[in-house]
């Protein structure tokens, strides 16, 4: 069995500087100490467990390196992807934060659960644009803590994925246009009506709020260090990107643990909505102008979002962009199980990682640029599972209640 090949561009971040040391201006946005309270807070949330950290031997062997591992986000608190960590984190801040100005402090998830202060927080609304994901873990925490929530929606979100936010009780707002185009609108209606714009991106360095969502997905890296050997951190992170919130926090928290020691972090980018890659290439933050509708639908962001790119401009070592018949190859792959590795659930975007990886080893030129020889130990992040479950189905021609069946 041989890998694909995929029509890819790299590109290597100039800026990347691996002996810079994690300044105030990084720790300002991410830290370790903001990390310690995200794992004590998210740790203590009922269904919390570390996802699986999965070893694809037949995957590594065909690629040419020492080990391939998937960080298996489908599984994460059955929400089926990584940004249950986030969105659902930041809206618990915002709730606490409320309370304290009202004169209650000291309160935990567990009050809230439990349905305490209700009446002080039942008036409150939080609101968020999605591709699908983060409005899902919004709309989550909104119902798990309490408070009302409305989601914008982009028109080229699926029903399918509507349906998955509108199960946990939020009000859903479909907007013309693309992604960015349901943040600004999102962010204008929540000025008006006083809601709590609760975004995993933001046009200033300095916003509260997406760093604390990204804080959340910090356990990510933290989770994937544990389950290795100590002293055998990656060689290399394949992630992928939209506004580049989840690569930051990774990028982040190894460079703040492991320093020079840190692994090269390869970001993933569908062609069609490839901010990073134009934004890593000129050296300060492009815009993709018009469409960013691609397969991996929650890829499809145009801009960078400012406090990932105060991590990413330094720690983003390359970028690849892929296009969108890589992921569905991926997928299949993926669900499969290349030449006897376990099968795996990956969403459209979930799979992307794993398709850069591809991608690189089979190009003579970037695998030499990437340094993916005999001796790399590399990880993928597998970002969501079956997230859109019909899309799934379509592309790989079976549910994946049946692929996790053959898995299990
Ligand atoms: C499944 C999945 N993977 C990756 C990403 C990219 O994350 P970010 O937008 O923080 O770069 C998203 C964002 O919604 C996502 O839902």
């Amino acid at each position: 069995m041989s890998l694909p090949d995929f029509p890819a561009r790299l590109v290597h971040n100039r800026l990347a500087t691996r002996n810079r040391p994690y300044g105030p201006a990084e720790r300002h946005v991410l830290s370790l100490a903001a990390f310690e309270a995200a794992r004590d807070e998210i740790g203590s949330w009922p269904g919390y467990a570390p996802t699986p950290l999965v070893a694809l031997p037949a995957l590594a062997r065909e690629a040419g390196v020492a080990e391939v591992r998937y960080k298996d986000e489908a599984h994460r608190f059955g929400l089926k992807s990584f940004k249950a960590l986030g969105g659902a984190y930041a809206v618990l801040a915002v709730l606490k934060e409320h309370l304290a100005r009202n004169g209650v402090a000291d309160v935990t998830a567990a009050d809230l659960m439990a349905g305490r202060h209700r009446d002080l927080v039942r008036p409150v609304t939080v609101a968020a644009a999605t591709d699908g994901n983060h409005g899902r873990s919004v709309a989550w925490g909104a119902q798990m803590f309490g408070c009302g929530c409305t989601i914008y929606l982009h028109e080229h979100v699926s029903a399918a994925r509507e349906r998955e936010i509108a199960r946990f009780g939020a009000r859903i707002a479909r907007v013309p246009g693309h992604y960015d185009d349901s943040v600004r609108a999102c962010a204008a209606d929540a000025r008006r009506n006083g809601w709590v714009l609760v975004a995993d991106t933001a046009p200033e360095t300095g916003a509260a709020i997406p760093a604390m969502v990204m804080q959340g997905y910090t356990l990510i890296a933290q989770e994937i260090l544990d389950a290795l050997p100590a002293g055998a951190p990656p060689t290399h992170v394949f992630v992928q990107a939209g506004v580049g919130g989840l690569a930051a926090a990774l990028a982040a928290h190894f460079w703040e643990r492991l320093g020079e020691g840190r692994p090269r972090i390869v970001v993933v980018e569908p062609t069609r909505a490839d901010c990073i890659f134009r934004t890593v290439a000129a050296g300060r933050p492009v815009a993709v102008e018009g469409s960013t509708d691609t397969f991996m639908a929650c890829l499809a962001a145009g801009e960078v979002s400012a406090p990932a790119w105060v991590i990413l401009e330094h720690a983003a070592d390359d970028v690849i962009a892929l296009d969108d018949e890589a992921a569905m190859v991926t997928m299949r792959l993926l669900a499969q199980g290349f030449g006897g590795d376990p099968p795996l659930v990956a969403g459209e975007s979930g799979c992307a990682a794993a398709a850069g990886l591809i991608a690189a080893v089979r190009d003579g030129a970037m695998r030499e640029a990437l340094g993916l020889d005999a001796s790399a130990r590399v990880v993928v992040i597998g970002s969501e599972g079956a997230t859109d479950s019909e899309t799934y189905e379509r592309i790989v021609g079976r549910s994946a209640e049946t692929i996790a069946g053959e898995a299990a």
